[in-house]
């Protein structure tokens, strides 16, 4: 074996690897090119400020992990650890939001001096997203739709949403304060980062993985009790759109995220599937950041998706090979209407994994395959459903009743219903 090897965290990528990169790429690039965003090519190294100003000086990303270095000309350069930063200062050079606001993405490597682990890595690959020049909340609740068709389209399952809001620049001036007085009033509790963080930035305390400081962190004072009217308002109109889309969130009081160019609307898609690593999907607004970077006053919002976590959780769900529904018919004279509905079920909701139970054997025995094969749910065609147009939607993984539901209301918005029988 060579004793030239690749730098650690960083990865080769080989065939027949590049043909699931390429597959993913494409349908991320389709799935966007349908919201109307368009590819900007961007640097991989950009002046070391470029990230200074805008990630912040105190997060982790630039005190600890860059990849700094001093070029021939003597100049500090970095290699981009994120790309908004970079798709910022490249917008506002091309003069790209003098009249018109921008739908944009990237996609390529970034680099994070990390410790290296199973889906965290030096060199990584993100699909960055930034939607530049309108204020929320309508453009907030799109780009979670688009995030929300991604795994639809994709066919990536038990992804759940993480919504919050840390208020306007004045809101969260005032939250800081707040949080100062009480982590300062139990400075002996505090570990040794979130000493230095309570002048520099309190809010990142929050963030805090060390489990001596999780009793404290919860008991915080909330940043939603400093929030004005306006926030507040924004914040439920994103969550109205959400809730009429069948968009399932959990609103986490404590999501700050690492970087500290974000404003009001942040959300992260988190699964449980791949251990410490669970964060697919991660942004917000960012509506500072443009002029903080010299340009007009100017709103903002974004998102990347990290591309190794999604290939291995296409993978773990591919080889898991579990289907979401099947279907059974509880005598023989309905096996007809149970293939029929299997069929519809397919045409309506493609990524939907159904399989229909093939052959004569009783309900009890359909009912064992039906666990045995791993899917989620059962249904039930029986005289009774099939005289109602309807169906009997079994859980079988302990997720809420069994009930019956129109056939027609199953086949308009199958996936989502499923989705939320599952709550
Ligand atoms: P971020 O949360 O730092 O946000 O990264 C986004 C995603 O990139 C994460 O959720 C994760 O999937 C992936 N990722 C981050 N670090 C690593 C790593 N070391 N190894 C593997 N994957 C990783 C940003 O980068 C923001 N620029 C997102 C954004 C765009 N906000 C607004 N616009």
């Amino acid at each position: 074996m060579s004793e030239l090897r690749a730098v650690r965290g960083m990865n080769d990528i080989v065939p027949p690897e590049t043909d699931r990169w390429q597959a993913l790429e494409a349908t991320v690039k389709s799935v966007l090119a349908s919201y109307g965003y368009r590819e900007i090519r961007l640097p991989i190294v950009e002046s070391t400020q470029v990230f200074s100003r805008s990630i912040g000086d105190t997060t982790d990303i630039v005190q600890k992990e860059m990849y700094t270095f001093t070029d021939r000309n003597g100049d500090s350069l970095t290699l981009r650890p994120e790309g908004t930063a970079g798709c910022i200062r490249a917008v506002l050079e091309n003069g790209l939001i003098q009249q018109t606001v921008q739908r944009l993405y990237y996609c390529g490597p970034m680099f994070r001096h990390e410790r290296p682990q199973k889906g965290r890595y030096r060199q990584f690959h993100q699909v960055g997203v930034e939607a530049i020049g309108m204020a929320g909340p309508d453009i907030d609740a799109e780009i979670i739709l688009l995030t929300a068709r991604l795994w639809r389209t994709l066919g990536l399952k038990n992804l759940r949403l993480e919504l919050n809001t840390l208020g306007a620049a004045a809101e969260r001036e005032h939250y800081r304060t707040e949080l100062v007085a009480y982590f300062s009033a139990h400075t002996s509790t505090l570990d040794a980062d979130s000493q230095h963080r309570l002048t520099r930035n309190p809010l990142r305390i929050l963030d805090s993985k060390n489990p001596d400081m999780k009793a404290l962190i919860a008991d915080a004072p909330p940043l939603h009790a400093c929030l004005g009217e306006a926030s507040k308002g924004e914040f439920a109109a994103i969550q109205a759109v959400l809730d009429t889309a069948g968009v399932i969130y959990t609103i986490n009081p404590r999501l700050v995220r690492g970087l500290d160019y974000y404003s009001k609307t942040v959300f992260e898609w988190i699964t449980e599937e791949l251990g410490a690593q669970g964060t697919v999907c991660a942004g917000g607004r960012y509506d500072t950041l443009v002029e903080q970077m010299g340009g007009r006053p100017t709103p903002a919002i974004g998102f990347a998706l990290g591309l190794e976590r999604l290939l291995g959780l296409l993978d773990i769900q591919a080889s898991r090979g579990d289907c979401e529904l099947y279907v059974v018919a509880a005598e023989a004279a309905q096996r007809p209407a149970a293939l029929a509905l299997a069929e519809d079920i397919r045409e309506a909701a493609p990524t939907l994994r159904t399989i229909c139970h093939c052959g004569s054997e009783s309900l009890k025995t359909q009912m064992k395959r039906a666990d045995r094969s791993g899917a989620h749910w059962a249904l039930i065609i029986g005289p009774d459903e099939l005289v109602a147009d309807a169906v009997t939607l079994k859980p079988l993984r302990g997720q809420g009743e069994q009930r019956r539901i129109a056939r027609r209301e199953l086949l308009t918005d199958a996936q989502r219903l499923l989705h939320r029988a599952s709550e």
